[in-house]
């Protein structure tokens, strides 16, 4: 994770502006402090830890952009604006990347009535992008849509894609699990998920669930099909399980067989001579179109104080979701941010709600509106309006 210290010094008064960027706020929160940033088409913030004689700018986890050298220019931005004396850092060292907005990453919410006229293939936890580039590359009439959470995974096929001349390569930066539960139904040719981590002491933070399943089926096209491929016998006996546990389903398991292209991970596994087994599902079903879910917009006027003098660290707890209120921080009297994570249990979403004189919005993006997020929205917004 990036990060800078430097000497203890005061800030300078907010706003303040470098470069392509507007630090906005200083926010206090209860044990720390935040910067929130706009710029290059990111909101996002830098925490501030203040020592004795230091302080240490740092990355916050949920909203970091994909592009890592955005938050590094951001730091480097807002220590010079400040005149801070630098100690050690992590960001000066670093290869200068190049910054550009990639043309390949699209938007979470482009994807919610994406059913384009071609084949669409989707690959899960892409890692190296090995495999998604080579099929990409192979099949250019077909549209690949590659899913991932691990930002330098993300990094690395935007640039393969870029420097390659690739066309038909989207890259998302979600959770798969969540992300499928938006796309449309039955447009879907393939979902290729190799090498999933087995989680096998955090079983709830696998790929593939009971609920996935369902959302696969109904995302693929009859006679699509669902490539899963893992050297872990225990997630092979595991996934055999869910996919008997379906109402109809054909399936053909092979061992030790070989795809056209290997993965850094088959790598490895293969000269450990590992077994490697493949579970393909072929879809039968024609899927009812996918509900249709909308989340409210925050209309109605609030004064961010009352927010800020009723919070409490506190879990609604629901069946199958939940909201925590988990940190309130406040700029002014009418700028502050509620820290919450919501959602299915399973897979939780972690936001920031911001509060800016009149508006409120959700940070760094928009929720999607899977039914676990329709329903903790309301909740939130139940608190929020009283
Ligand atoms: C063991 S690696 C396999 C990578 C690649 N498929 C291969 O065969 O080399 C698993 C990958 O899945 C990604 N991943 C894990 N959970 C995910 C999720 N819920 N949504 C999207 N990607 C996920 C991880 O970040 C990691 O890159």
């Amino acid at each position: 994770m990036p990060n800078v210290h430097v000497v203890k010094k005061d800030f300078k008064t907010f706003p303040l502006e470098s470069g392509d960027f507007l630090y906005k706020y200083l926010f206090v929160c209860n044990y720390d402090k935040m910067v929130y940033v706009e710029g290059r088409g990111e909101k996002f913030f830098l925490k501030i830890v203040e020592k004795e004689k230091e302080i240490l700018i740092k990355a916050d986890k949920i909203t970091k952009p994909t592009n890592i050298k955005i938050v590094h220019d951001a730091m480097k931005g807002f220590v010079e604006v400040n005149g801070f004396k630098v100690l050690n850092s992590n960001i000066y060292s670093t290869k200068n990347r190049l910054y550009k907005k990639s043309p390949y990453q699209k938007d979470i919410y482009f994807y919610q009535d994406f059913k384009p006229d071609k084949r669409v293939e989707i690959e899960i936890g892409f890692g190296s992008g090995r495999h998604i580039l080579y099929k990409a590359k192979k099949n250019p009439d077909t549209i690949y849509i590659g899913i991932e959470i691990h930002k330098p995974s993300i990094e690395q096929l935007l640039k393969q894609c870029e420097i390659q001349n690739i066309q038909n390569i989207y890259v998302v930066d979600y959770d798969a699990r969540i992300l499928l539960q938006t796309l449309s139904s039955n447009f879907v040719d393939t979902i290729y998920v190799h090498f999933p981590v087995p989680w096998d002491k955090k079983p709830h933070r696998r790929v593939l669930s009971k609920s996935f399943l369902d959302e696969a089926v109904r995302v693929l096209k009859v006679g699509g099909k669902l490539e899963l491929r893992t050297d872990s016998e225990n997630y092979f006996q595991y996934a055999c399980e869910l996919f008997v546990s379906l109402k109809k389903c054909e399936i053909t398991i092979k061992k030790n067989s070989d795809i056209d292209v290997v993965s850094k991970y088959e790598d490895r596994w293969k000269r450990m001579e590992k077994n490697i087994y493949d579970i393909i599902f072929v879809n039968g079903e024609f899927s009812k179109p996918k509900v249709s879910r909308e989340l409210p917009k925050f209309d109605k006027k609030v004064n961010f104080s009352d927010i800020y003098d009723k919070f409490e660290n506190k879990t609604v707890r629901k069946e199958d979701y939940f909201v925590h209120f988990e940190n309130i921080c406040k700029a002014k009297d009418d700028v502050g941010v509620l820290k919450l994570s919501f959602g299915s249990y399973d897979k939780s979403e972690h936001r920031y709600l911001m509060f800016e004189r009149n508006s409120i919005e959700y940070i760094p993006s928009k929720i999607l509106p899977t039914e676990q997020n329709v329903l903790a929205d309301k909740i939130v917004k139940e608190f929020i309006y009283g």
